[in-house]
């Protein structure tokens, strides 16, 4: 069993693709799906914010030269495509999930209606948030915070590359020290790279902890919901 009654897990898109440069890589998404049943097992209502990086970066795009509102809206329909690999996985797997897009897109998902998210999770399925907040100029990270405050919460669980938050890139510096716990504040004041400043400060004033953690080890996001192995949690003094 969990203390907690409801999670939202933030996937990056580039958690999706493992070690490939570009798209899906289906073992890893086995994977990660295989992680997720188990957090359903634990009964906890779980539901899902997924970046689209491992397709299309809005930010990438508009460095390019295209205009950063349109580059942003590519990078949601990105989030569309990992929403519907990772609903797909998922139900092959016999686990129930409900695919809901910030953009309607009503042939391919549903439209995001809070309530009704609310209620198909009610019932034991896990909800696939499509399309970031379906605002540019929005991370999906915000997107992952506004959705879990909306969807009451308890706690929201940060998949990275990385096991948690370090005083330092610790791909740079071996010497790097990794928080196990730290506030919304330190995290704002020295500008540490985990999530943009909007989430964060979002995340604050709602409350919304938030624990950041490895995707890549196997059976980690049951872990870090019980507490156990390693993860960095961000939260009020
Ligand atoms: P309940 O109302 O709790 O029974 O939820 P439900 O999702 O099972 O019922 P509903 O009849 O609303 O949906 C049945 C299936 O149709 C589910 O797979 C939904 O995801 C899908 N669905 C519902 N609304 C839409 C929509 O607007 N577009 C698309 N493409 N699928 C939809």
């Amino acid at each position: 069993m969990s203390n907690y009654k409801r999670i939202l897990l933030k996937l990056s898109g580039e958690a999706l693709m493992g070690n490939k440069g570009y798209g899906h890589d289906v073992e890893v998404l086995k994977r990660i799906t295989d992680d997720i049943k188990e957090v359903v097992n634990l009964g906890v209502q779980l539901c899902i914010v997924v970046g689209g990086g491992n397709i299309y970066r809005g930010m990438h795009g508009s460095n390019q030269g295209m205009e950063r509102a349109t580059a942003d809206y590519m990078g949601m329909l990105a989030t569309v495509i990992n929403a519907l690999a990772l609903q797909n996985i998922m139900e092959q797997q016999g686990t129930q999930t409900r695919v809901l897009s910030a953009i309607p897109m009503m042939s391919i998902c549903e439209p995001y209606v809070r309530r009704k998210a609310q209620r198909h999770m009610e019932k034991g399925r896990i909800v696939i948030f499509a399309a970031g907040s379906g605002s540019p100029f929005f991370t999906t990270d915000s997107a992952a915070v506004l959705r879990a405050i909306e969807m009451n919460c308890d706690l929201l669980i940060k998949g990275t590359q990385v096991d948690g938050v370090y005083d330092n890139d610790p791909k740079l510096n071996p010497e790097a020290v990794k928080f196990d716990e730290i506030t919304y504040d330190y995290v704002l004041k020295n500008n540490l790279n985990v999530m943009d400043m909007a989430a964060i400060a979002l995340a604050r004033e709602n409350k919304l902890p938030i624990k950041v953690f490895s995707i890549k080890e196997a059976g980690n996001i049951a872990k870090v919901i019980k507490a156990e192995g390693r993860f960095t949690k961000i939260q009020g003094e």
